[in-house]
């Protein structure tokens, strides 16, 4: 099976899924025969008794096995109350096939909550895995109503962390009410995230859904993201990230950025936003620096795009972060180049539908492509417009409102 699973990922990620999609059914009925059940770790899974350390042990001696492949199960119909669980490796089995049919909830008592030297920990943390597939019907909740109204310096932060992972495929789970971030993909390469469900509520401060930075080859496909913060944010130093069919909104839309934040190296290549719905967000597609950075992005591609009741549906803003008016006058800037806007179409809920606003230095933003775009008022709007500052580029076909390129 372990071989089966090597050579899965070799082929193409659609037969890939399916590979998976078989070896996972596979094991979940396994799993409920002699998998390594949390419930054999003494788990009770009734809501109310902590199971934190039966899926602790569950992970360790999964990790540490001597087969090629392990599991852990977390069984349907049942309710895991959970504190903070670091699953770290490297371990042993290559891949780690995590099953979570049942749900898991965070401890939502902000004074039980596990800390390291004062330091709020996050909740569900995986380190150094290489090969690791989750999976299943199961909700996660982060049940962080009780730490929305504290300043997110003392918060968990993100649900669900990846670092220093590779080879990890994330699928069909539903996540919801996150403290912050739903799931923080860093120092990791060739992430999946395939048919996840995130909601948490409009209001809710920093719960983006999913945050990459300093990593490689991430695909999100088939989701639907809704919450308080960007669908989907990347960070500094990400190259080859695919965002493809997935419905945003509401929330602030899918972010390249912000990028540079405190004068930071930035390196940020291909990515590529496909087929994407952003319904009442309040950005649609977002490039977004700080002033006084270095370094680029290049290769961004928004393709087959649709808008509705969307808030800058177009946007780049390379003065994120401003709050005098002397720090548009820095002497760096992030070199924004080569991004394409092709088929993009629908409402936008702001007069300015598309909104390029780069630096004056020579180095700001070049090569923008548009092609095919047509976005009309929404409800309230008279009529839209689009704005560039300082931008070089062509634009080609329908565009409207008409291109400021
Ligand atoms: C992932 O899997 C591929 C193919 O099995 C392998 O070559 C690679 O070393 C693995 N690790 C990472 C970090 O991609
Ligand atoms: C993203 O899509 C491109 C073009 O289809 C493909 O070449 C690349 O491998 C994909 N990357 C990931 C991480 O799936
Ligand atoms: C986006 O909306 C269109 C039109 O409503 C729909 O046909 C398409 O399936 C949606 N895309 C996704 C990823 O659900």
């Amino acid at each position: 099976m372990a071989r089966l699973f090597d050579l899965s990922i070799l082929i193409t990620s659609n037969l890939r899924d399916r590979v998976l999609s078989v070896l996972v059914a596979l094991l979940g009925l396994l799993g409920l025969c002699y998998g390594e059940s949390v419930m054999e770790y003494g788990a009770v899974g009734d809501g109310i008794a902590d199971d934190t350390s039966a899926f602790q042990k569950a992970w360790d001696d999964t990790c540490k096995g001597r087969s090629n492949m392990g599991s852990v199960y977390v069984p349907a119909g049942k309710t895991f109350l959970l504190n903070s669980l670091h699953f770290t490796g490297p371990c042993n089995p290559k891949p780690i096939i995590f099953i979570i049919d049942g749900d898991m909830i965070a401890e939502s008592d902000t004074k039980k909550w596990q800390k390291d030297e004062n330091e709020i920990i996050p909740w569900l943390i995986f380190d150094h895995v290489e090969g690791l597939v989750i999976a299943g019907r199961g909700l996660l909740d982060g049940q962080g109503k009780a730490w929305w109204d504290i300043h997110c310096r003392d918060h968990p932060g993100p649900m669900m962390t990846f670092s220093n992972c590779g080879n990890v495929t994330l699928k069909s789970l539903r996540l919801r009410n996150s403290a912050q971030t739903h799931v923080l993909i860093m120092g990791s390469q060739n992430v999946y995230i395939n048919d996840i469900k995130i909601t948490s509520p409009e209001a809710s401060p920093n719960t983006d859904g999913v945050h990459i930075t300093s990593s490689s080859a991430v695909s999100i496909t088939h989701s639907d993201i809704a919450t308080g913060d960007d669908c989907v944010s990347v960070g500094d130093q990400v190259n080859n990230v695919n965002v493809t069919f997935v419905n945003c909104g509401p929330g602030h839309g899918v972010s390249i950025g912000s990028l540079g934040r405190g004068g930071t190296e930035v390196a940020v290549e291909n990515i590529r936003v496909w087929h994407v719905n952003f319904t009442r967000t309040t950005n649609g597609a977002r490039i977004k620096t700080w002033p006084g950075a270095t370094g680029h992005v290049r290769g961004i591609e928004f393709f087959d795009i649709h808008f509705s009741s969307v808030q800058n549906p177009i946007i780049i803003d390379q003065f994120y972060g401003c709050t005098t008016p002397k720090c548009t006058h820095t002497r760096k800037a992030v070199h924004i180049e080569k991004v394409r806007y092709m088929k993009m179409s629908g409402t936008s809920a702001t007069k300015v539908a598309v909104k390029l606003e780069c630096s004056e230095k020579s180095v700001s933003c070049s090569n923008i492509f548009m092609r095919d775009i047509d976005l009309s008022p929404a409800n309230g709007i008279d009529s839209v417009s689009s704005l560039c500052n300082f931008v070089q580029g062509l634009a080609q076909g329908i565009i409207r409102p008409s291109s400021c390129l």
